[in-house]
């Protein structure tokens, strides 16, 4: 998979994707990630990118031109190609789970980070979707990238040692009664056994392999319902569903 990211602050990206699991994809070539300094395609020699709203109002607006420039040499001009062009604005979809896993199927994502007050309306013509990181405003989409590459990279193929680990997270479909279901991940714990007088729960050490996922799913039931009802209102609606559940509430 290849990435793309147009940003005006590239170096807000050298930390991250030196470390941990981003790196070592990118060293077994399973994702080339590449940033890109926007002022690169201004057309002055100020390498100006932004300008005043039209209509008047405070702060700066991202031009389209360098943008649209951007994009033109970066589109990879090969047929088939799985490819999307997503804007970070506080205006897009929320992200999440489903979002990544999706984005982690393409040949090539390009991500373009806005900045200021924002990026010219007309970029929507240039681009297949918006994405926001939440319901807040921050400074610029280099965060809201980094956050999107984190999550999708660690889906692609070979990328984590196990896919176990991607099977169990939280917000990974588990199938229940022929139904999907999002839930949280149950608790986990590690040595020492005792500490400070808080015990590991004792099924955890019984070998019981199947009394164990019995246990992990009522917990990621519990913890969902408490933490996270949103996530099960629909299911909420099958009744049929969650009838033969009520046992591990
Ligand atoms: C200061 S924000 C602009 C906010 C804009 N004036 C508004 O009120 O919607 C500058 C840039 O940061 C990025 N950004 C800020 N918050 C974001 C969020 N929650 N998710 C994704 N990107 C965000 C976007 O790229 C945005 O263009």
């Amino acid at each position: 998979m290849k990435i793309d990211i147009i940003t005006i602050f590239p170096k807000m990206f050298v930390g991250p994707f030196k470390e941990s699991i981003i790196k070592r994809a990118i060293n077994k070539k399973l994702v080339e990630i590449k940033i890109h300094d926007l002022r690169k395609w201004s057309k002055d020699k100020h390498r100006t990118i932004d300008d005043k709203p039209y209509g008047g109002g405070k702060g700066m607006i991202m031009m389209i031109e360098p943008i649209a420039k951007a994009l033109a040499s970066l589109k990879s001009k090969k047929q088939n190609l799985n490819l999307k062009v997503i804007l970070l604005s506080p205006r897009g979809k929320i992200f999440n789970q489903k979002k990544a896993k999706e984005l982690s199927n393409l040949d090539h994502l390009i991500l373009i980070c806005g900045h200021y007050e924002g990026v010219d309306e007309r970029v929507s013509k240039l681009i297949d979707e918006e994405i926001s990181i939440g319901d807040y405003v921050l400074t610029g989409g280099e965060i809201p990238a980094m956050v999107v590459v984190d999550s999708v990279v660690r889906l692609i193929p070979g990328v984590l040692k196990s896919r176990e680990t991607i099977k169990n997270e939280s917000f990974q479909l588990v199938k229940i009664n022929g139904k999907n279901l999002k839930l949280l991940e149950y608790p986990q714990y590690t040595r020492p056994e005792v500490y400070k007088g808080w015990r590991v729960p004792k099924i955890l050490l019984s070998g019981n392999h199947h009394q164990i996922e019995k246990w992990r799913l009522k917990q990621s039931l519990k913890l969902t319902r408490q933490r996270r009802p949103d996530l099960l209102v629909v299911f909420l609606l099958f009744a049929k569903l969650l009838l033969p559940l009520t046992f591990l509430f």
